[in-house]
Formats: structure tokens, sequence, C-alpha cells
């Protein structure tokens, strides 16, 4: 070979690998970590993507040398010479695509085993998705439930999945993590949060027409300040005031980003007007008491007109305790005559 085209392939493959690295770098493809997992599957990427590049030099050098400078001239309408195979060129590019391919498997089994492993003190939430909200609830806090999911900073969580109907996908970018939620199947999730802050909740498997809506917020506390949310929710959920307990329920399942109740400052306008619960109740022919609580638990038995069915969750009858039910139907109850 020349030293003329030795040159030349190693300045296009330059020029090549330095355009694919400034697209790499100037864009920013993963979003800031915020999990010990993602700390370990962020190197294991670039490990990768450094080897993609220096293949698409190699490719591409090969390839932009070859069509200039072996390019039939006009009309020249001949046949090649007969290429029979170089033996030597063939182990080579056999070898070195295994030994890459072979590394990228040890580095990426290592990081999923360590990344699966559960750390000492494993604190565990148990997930609902349904079409199309989630909902959160802590064994640690006797099934305190929460619509949006709070974290101590540093400590080892597996969340533990289940779905109500179709299936949906668990995802915060930050974490680096994803699972699925299965209907008639439990999954398990497992993070460590290392960066205090708010994230996206993401449900990424199409579930139906609510899909794109189905988010919510994970929010990294620090540990004290988590258990202080804890300890507050859970005595003001507990509380024998229903007014207290359920108020907390209410805020805690973001009933107000839906619907509107002047007592609880919410104006959410999706699901209907909660101050008007007795004229509904009328409508629907019931007690307010025994309509407000068969609204949560099965909002498809009376649907005010006006408003599309099937858009509530019918999770609340489950995922509530019977305690954070009978708070919330008290408090709405009561709120509504008020308002
Ligand atoms: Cu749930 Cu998409």
């Amino acid at each position: 070979m020349r030293r003329g085209s030795i040159a030349s392939l190693l300045g296009i493959g330059v020029i090549a690998g330095g355009i694919a690295a400034a697209v790499a770098l100037a864009l920013p493809w993963l979003p800031k970590p915020a999990s010990e997992e993602a700390d370990r599957i962020d190197p294991l990427f670039w490990f990768v993507i450094i080897i993609c590049i220096v293949v698409f030099a190699v490719v591409a050098a090969v390839m932009i040398y070859s069509i200039t400078h072996f390019r039939a001239a006009p009309d020249d309408d001949s046949d090649g010479p007969p290429v029979h195979g170089h033996t030597g060129l063939e182990i080579v590019w056999t070898i070195i695509p295994t030994l890459l391919v072979t590394a990228i498997g040890i580095y990426s089994a290592i990081v999923l085993g360590r990344n699966d492993a559960l750390g000492a003190n494993v604190m565990r939430v148990n997930v609902t998705a349904q079409q199309f909200a989630w909902s959160f609830s802590y064994p640690e806090a006797k099934g305190l439930t929460s619509g949006t999911l709070r974290l101590p900073k540093g400590r080892s969580i597996q969340l533990v999945l289940q779905s109500k109907d179709v299936i949906h996908s668990f995802w915060v970018p930050e974490f680096s993590q994803k699972e699925d939620t299965v209907p008639g199947i439990v999954t398990t999730l497992h993070f460590t949060p290392n960066r205090l802050g708010t994230f996206p909740v993401i449900c990424t498997e199409l579930c139906g027409l609510g899909h794109s809506v189905m988010r919510t917020t994970a929010i990294v506390m620090t540990p004290a300040a988590f258990d202080k949310w804890l300890h507050s929710q859970t005595k003001a959920v507990s509380s024998p005031d229903a007014g207290v307990a359920g108020a907390a329920v209410f805020k805690n399942n973001q009933c107000g980003a839906c619907h509107t109740l002047t007592a609880a400052g919410a104006s959410g306008n999706v699901g209907p007007d909660l101050d008007k619960l007795p004229a509904y109740a009328q409508a629907a022919g019931k007690p307010v008491d025994a309509f407000v609580r068969e609204s949560i638990v099965d909002p498809s038995a009376y649907v005010e007109k006006g408003f599309p069915d099937n858009v509530m969750p019918h999770t609340y009858g489950s995922a509530l305790s019977k305690q954070e039910l009978d708070g919330l139907v008290q408090y709405l109850v009561s709120s509504s005559k008020k308002g």
C-alpha cells in the first residue's frame, strides 16, 4: 500500500471520527443522573459510544476512499478483477469485533448485576398503575398512599409494581431505570436515588388515550425531610379529625389536579366540581355519603353530564385504606356543604 493512500485514509478517518465525536458531545443525550444506577450506566454508555465512533471512522474512511479512488471511468463497462477473499484481513475483521462485543457484554453484565443488587435497609414502595394514573403506597407507613413518589436520598428503593388494567411502564429518566407493570404479575425495580430534586415519572408504554398524560413526579428528599413528611402524613391521614385526615388524602392523591374544591384551594376542571357534590348526589338519587364513596371506588357508577367516563382512575377503592377512604368521604361531604 502506498504511503499516500495510508495518509488519505487516516485523514478521512480523523475527520469522520471528529464529526461523530462532535455530535456525541455537543447534544445533551442523557439527563443529569440522579441515582447510583445511572452513575454506573452513564460510563458504560460512553464506553459503547467511543467504540462506535472508532468503528464508524474506520468504515467511513475505507468507504469514502474507495468511492473516490476506485471510481470507474465514464463509459467503462468492463468487469473488475476477480477477487477470492483475503484470509488475513478476514481474521482481523472477525477477531476485533469479537473482542469489542465481548468487552461490552462483560462490562454490561457487571453493571446490571450491581444495579439489581439490593442495598442494606431496603425501602419498599408499592406502585399501582392504571389508566391513567400512578399511585404509590408505603408499607413502612401502614400503606399511606400518595400520587407523587417521595423518596429519601441515599436509600436503596425497591418498587413493587402492579397494573390494574393494561401494560404500563414506569420510567424516571434521571434514575436510568424502567420497568413494565403487567396485569396479573408483580414486577420489581431497584434504584438508589443520590441527588435531591424533583424528577418526572413517565408512563413509557402506549396504554390508551390518556397515555401521554400518565405522568407524575418523583421527589427525592433528605432522609430527615422524608421521615418528617412520612410522619406528618401518617399522623394527618390517621387523624381522628376527618377534616384533617381527608384533606391529607385529597392532597396526597392530587385530586385537585382534576377537581375543583374550594375548601382545598383546588381549581381543576378535568372532572366534576366537587363543591357541587350534594347536587350531583341528588341527580343520582343517592344520599351524599354513599354517593361520594361510590364515585371514588367506582367512578363509572354515575357519570355527571358533560364529563367523559373512564378518565378518573378506578384504583382508589383498592389503593386507599379503609381509614383513608372514610376520611376522604367525610372531608368531601363536609367541604362541599360549606363550599
Ligand atoms: Cu400508562 Cu402509558
